[in-house]
């Protein structure tokens, strides 16, 4: 087993912490968690998805560690990311009579870990939080920066806190049953790391990304080390959020109008690629990327089997979109453009007609 395990220790606000990426990891989880903490209880938050067919391996597997666990499910997906289904995990964890030592665990995607999180931070004012992330985005994206939080109905993550993990225990053969659109989303967030940073990674996943569709395990496990490790480079060298940390939101700032005018239609990795797409578009327009590179990032979103075109929806309603975040900010618009595959630039000088045309490109 271990042949296949690998380890990427992230340093965030003066916390560190370990992601163990291990195969089967599922099923021996419990020594590796009573390393992490003495406690002799813990809380499992799952979903309504997740929960049938991982919790009890993880229950058991805890047990075997002289640890006992209860489980507290929500209904799966983003709509039930609220306060009603958060109160019913208090309900739950409380009534197990937890103590300022007993971990809470999140085993389930981004919606799960951020719900399980801030219930962490907030509960008995903090609790050791551990994140076993089942999506590929909560494995490379949510499992570093500590964010935590709930929607409200007036915007999303809206409420929250940070709170760092004290442990990441990733499975990648949970990956197996993951929904192929889920899966494709996860990927998008990786296409997005490499073409931030790494020129290489990027290369590999030209060859390679078909391995991940097809659910290569051992790829998988590769691929999510690679990018939980770029993240943590990022996440570390600005931990504020007061400059390169922006980086990562390249291809969302388009993305993010899509997912908006869309009414959610396109999942969220769909308007990240699409807004990849635009942003590329962008960069060859004010002549800072050559042609053949975004031609390179464009075929690699596609084989991925994210949109790359085809978009039916207003350009002028996604453009006043972004305007509106704007002026939400009350700033200008920052575009994160690449200028090199693995290198990226902020600019806040583009002008109404650029932004449009990129948009309207998306058409064909
Ligand atoms: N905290 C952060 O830094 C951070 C970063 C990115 C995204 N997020 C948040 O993450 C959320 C999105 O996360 P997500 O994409 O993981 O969505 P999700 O948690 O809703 O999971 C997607 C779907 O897949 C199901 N699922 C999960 N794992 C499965 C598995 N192994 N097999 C079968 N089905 C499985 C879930 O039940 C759900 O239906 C958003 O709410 C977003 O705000 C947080
Ligand atoms: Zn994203």
């Amino acid at each position: 087993m271990a042949v296949d395990a690998i380890t990427v220790p992230v340093s965030v606000e003066g916390q560190r912490y370990d992601i163990f990426i291990q195969p089967g990891l599922l099923h021996e989880i419990g020594p590796v968690v009573a390393s992490l903490t003495e406690a002799t209880k813990a809380a499992i938050v799952t979903d309504s998805n997740v929960g049938p067919t991982y919790a009890q391996p993880l229950v058991r597997s805890l047990k075997s560690a002289g640890i006992d666990a209860i489980v507290a499910t929500i209904p799966a997906g983003e709509d039930h990311k609220n306060l009603a289904a958060l109160s019913n995990i208090y309900d739950t964890v409380l009534s197990h009579r937890i103590e300022r030592s007993t971990p809470i665990l999140a085993l389930g995607g981004g919606v799960v870990g951020d719900m399980a999180g801030f219930v962490a931070a907030t509960v008995l004012r903090g609790v050791p939080f551990i994140q076993v992330p089942t999506t590929l985005l909560a494995m490379v994206d949510a499992s570093v920066g500590g964010k935590t939080g709930i929607n409200h109905a007036t915007g999303k993550n809206l409420i929250g806190a940070f709170h760092q993990p004290i442990g990441v225990l990733i499975d990648p053969t949970t990956l197996k049953t993951l929904p192929a659109r889920e899966l494709r989303g996860g990927l998008a967030e990786c296409i997005k790391h490499d073409i931030i940073r790494d020129p290489d990674g990027f290369a590999r996943l030209e060859s390679e990304i078909g391995d991940a569709l097809d659910r290569d395990i051992g790829y998988l496990s590769r691929l999510v080390a690679h990018n939980v490790a770029t993240k943590a480079k990022v996440v570390e060298a600005d931990p504020f959020e007061k400059g390169e940390r922006a980086h990562l939101n390249f291809g969302h700032t388009f993305g993010h109008a899509i997912e908006t005018v869309s009414h959610y239609d396109y999942s969220h990795g769909e308007c990240v690629a699409l807004g990849m797409v635009a942003a590329s578009r962008l960069a060859v327009d004010l002549g800072m990327l050559d042609e053949a590179s975004r031609r390179r990032i464009v075929a690699v979103i596609g084989k991925a089997g994210l949109p790359v075109g085809g978009m039916r929806l207003d350009p002028r309603a996604v453009a006043d979109t972004m305007n509106f975040d704007k002026k939400v900010r009350s700033g200008r618009i920052r575009f994160i453009l690449p200028d090199r595959i693995g290198h990226v630039v902020i600019r806040d000088d583009v002008s109404a007609e650029a932004v449009l045309a990129a948009i309207k490109s998306l058409e064909s």
